[in-house]
């Protein structure tokens, strides 16, 4: 009892006087510097990502618009033989597992908009899905850092900015570009089917556009066969 008193003392007294008054002051101002000099860095490396991004997205918007053209002009109306005509045509042009061929169709709720969609391909800077509803949806385009170009494949889209009174609309065969930064209201009154295609970036566009964690999981999975990791099929 008396020899456990003594030796308590004499191993905690020279340890709390080190650790708990020079420490916590170190350490604050230590995290501060690392911070800063970490968004120092960052905010580099973002800038001139930015100024280079042209560089890597694989797909073109004048290329994709054809593709849509052609695969409208074959199959019409057959909107299903329109998407597998789309994909396969991809899947021939850019081969090593770029484009998803498996049809995994989800709903997603964005905006107050619900619609289903299949992701072709996903990566940081880019994604290309089919997106569409066979019913009509309407709502919030959400405000995106990435430009988006929606290629009506069916049916017609309207939409507009505020402060117009006129509905901008988008028949079959047209594109919308919904450009980075700016928001719309938007409406299929009825069944509409796009090819949807986003490049900029893309990571801050799931919290609004995948708000479904299903969504969210799925293009996380694409993403990844983008990084070399490679998705199920
Ligand atoms: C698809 O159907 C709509 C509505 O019936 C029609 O106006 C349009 O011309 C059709 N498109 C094609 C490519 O057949």
């Amino acid at each position: 009892m008396p020899s456990r008193k003594k030796n308590s003392p004499t191993q905690t007294s020279p340890r709390t006087p080190r650790t708990s008054p020079r420490k916590s002051p170190r350490t604050s101002t230590g995290t501060l510097t690392i911070l800063s000099i970490s968004i120092a860095l960052i905010s580099a490396v973002v800038y001139f990502l930015n100024s280079h991004l042209e560089r890597f997205y694989i797909f073109s918007t004048s290329e994709l618009h054809d593709l849509s053209l052609r695969a409208i002009s074959t199959h019409g109306n057959d909107t299903a033989a329109v998407v597998t005509f789309i994909a396969g045509e991809l899947s021939e042009k850019l081969p090593g597992g770029y484009v998803n061929l498996d049809q995994e169709w989800i709903f997603n709720n964005a905006g107050g908009a619900m619609g289903a969609m299949y992701i072709l391909h996903a990566s940081v800077t880019e994604y290309l899905i089919i997106f569409g509803t066979a019913v009509g949806t309407e709502g919030h385009s959400g405000r995106h850092t990435a430009d988006d170009y929606f290629h009506i494949l069916k049916g017609t889209q309207l939409a507009y900015t505020p402060g117009s009174f006129e509905p901008e609309v988008y028949p079959q065969g047209s594109v919308h570009h919904l450009e980075r930064g700016t928001v719309k209201q938007y409406k299929m009154d009825e069944a509409c089917f796009a090819l949807e295609y986003a490049r900029g970036w893309i990571p801050p566009m799931l919290f609004f556009g995948f708000a479904d964690v299903s969504a969210v999981h799925l293009m996380c999975r694409r993403c990844g066969g983008r990084l070399g990791l490679r998705a199920n099929k």
